[in-house]
């Protein structure tokens, strides 16, 4: 037998590339590729490189010109890049650099394998259609290969909203969901190889609509209650969400099933209207905050976590005082804050800019109030019995870390408990980043 090739993956951007990288190992997997973490001693390298915010094909130059050496010392090293950058500058990339030989977008990932028999005969190959074939179905998971206790999986993909700053639906086009049954046969195999907690993913995941097996089109909450009847499976996450798209029965299913976690990521980029319907939104910052009291409403101890987007064009010192105060009325458990980036082809992009000093102002204090209510709510979980499912063993000798109901990492010293148990853990501590406590 041939000794297997080795492949060195680098992920950037959101948890939705890291499920496209695990897919992709597995595709390769089949080529006779097994995964290595040092790039030194690979045989292919792919970037899978994320789009969303500034200098993201600078980043993909340089980390390129990085392998510039080995591939001087290993002449047969074949290197890709995939993902949204790919997507957006795929041609440009190809004729930038001359180290590249495989360019892939997320639609092509199923087409991995070919283009990489390819690229061994000395092609170079782009791809960065958006197929007609099904690259999930063709996207086999390796059957029972070990898991660890939580998992992605991707239900939906691609954007039909249009924020005025994103570049989502162009590179990686309109909403499309998975079938039901092919969710579920997924989430099964997960389980059966040790997945406690899935987390589904989707760029509009709340705007899931995956054809049923009754050929009726499922809501997202209803492939919940599917998954909640699957043995083994404890815990059930989904992100990213459009508040345009909480639906009746999705909020239903925050305080009914027992399995979905109480924890929310609603981005709401913006506290006030005017910014709001310049960023094409199509809600109100008092529609959000009337959301938010119903879900409360079904789940009263949910974690609320949110994105917020400052200095973008036109955003007055008034328009920003407006976020400050809805999220001083919300208070948020976690939150990501990025200053507007401009992304070229978006509508955001042609507009008067804010002054990047007074943006970067605008979010160090925007960051302090929210790192204070996150901070609170943490130091609120001292004292309580949460379930929290280890993942693994901590620094210190005995230790094991796992992450609470609502997202928070949790040490336990000298813990019996191994990785994929969920169990009651007694709060005794909130420090920095983190949860102490004892088994219950
Ligand atoms: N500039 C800054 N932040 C952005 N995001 C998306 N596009 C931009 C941009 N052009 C943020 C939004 C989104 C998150 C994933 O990234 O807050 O919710
Ligand atoms: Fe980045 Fe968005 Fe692409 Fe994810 S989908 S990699 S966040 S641009």
């Amino acid at each position: 037998m041939s000794e297997p090739k080795k492949l060195f993956i680098k992920t950037y951007g959101c948890q939705m590339n890291v499920y496209d990288s695990e897919r992709m190992a597995e595709a390769l997997g089949g080529s006779g590729y097994v995964e290595t973490q040092t790039p030194d001693e690979a045989d292919m390298i792919l970037l899978n490189t994320c789009h969303i915010r500034e200098k993201a094909a600078e980043k993909v130059y340089s980390e390129l010109g990085r392998f510039k050496g080995l591939k001087a010392d290993k002449p047969d090293l074949k290197i890709g890049v995939a993902g949204c950058v790919a997507q957006a500058e795929g041609e440009e990339i190809m004729r930038r650099s001359g180290l590249v030989d495989m360019v892939v977008g997320p639609q092509s990932y199923h087409r991995l394998p070919a283009m990489e028999a390819r690229a061994r005969g000395g092609d170079k190959v782009l791809d960065t259609d958006f197929p007609e074939d099904d690259k999930f179905a063709a996207l086999k998971t390796r059957p029972k290969a070990r898991r660890g206790p939580t998992a992605f999986l991707t239900v939906q993909e691609g954007c039909d909203k249009f924020c005025a700053f994103c570049v989502v639906p162009y590179t990686r086009g309109v909403e499309v969901s998975r079938p039901v049954a092919q969710v579920l046969d997924e989430a099964r195999d997960l389980v059966a190889r040790g997945v406690r907690e899935i987390t589904l993913l989707g760029q509009n995941v709340n705007a899931y609509h995956g054809t049923g097996p009754d050929g009726a089109d499922w809501s997202l909450a209803r492939l919940i209650w599917a998954l909640d009847g699957i043995e083994g499976l404890e815990r059930i996450r989904f992100t990213t969400s459009h508040p345009n798209d909480m639906s009746d029965d999705l909020i239903a299913a925050h305080g009914e099933c027992a399995k979905l976690m109480p924890y929310l990521h609603l981005p709401v980029q913006s506290g006030s209207d005017r910014i709001l319907k310049r960023m094409n939104r199509s809600h109100t910052a008092e529609s959000y905050l009337r959301l938010i009291e119903r879900i409360r409403a079904a789940r009263p101890d949910i974690l609320i976590s949110g994105d917020f987007i400052v200095g973008f064009p036109e955003e007055t010192e008034r328009d920003f005082e407006d976020t400050m105060a809805l999220i001083r009325e919300v208070g948020y458990g976690q939150a990501f804050s990025f200053k507007y980036s401009t992304r070229p082809g978006t509508p955001a992009a042609e507009r008067a800019q804010v002054d990047p000093d007074v943006a970067s102002e605008r979010l160090s204090r925007l960051q302090a109030l929210i790192t204070e209510q996150q901070r609170s709510i943490q130091d609120a979980m001292v004292g309580r019995e949460l379930g929290v499912l280890f993942e693994k063993p901590g620094r210190m000798p005995g230790q094991m870390v796992g992450k609470s109901d609502y997202l928070h990492a949790v040490h336990v010293a000298d813990c019996p408990a191994e990785a994929g148990e969920l169990r009651r853990v007694r709060i005794t501590e909130s420090g920095p980043n983190s949860l102490a406590g004892v088994l219950v």
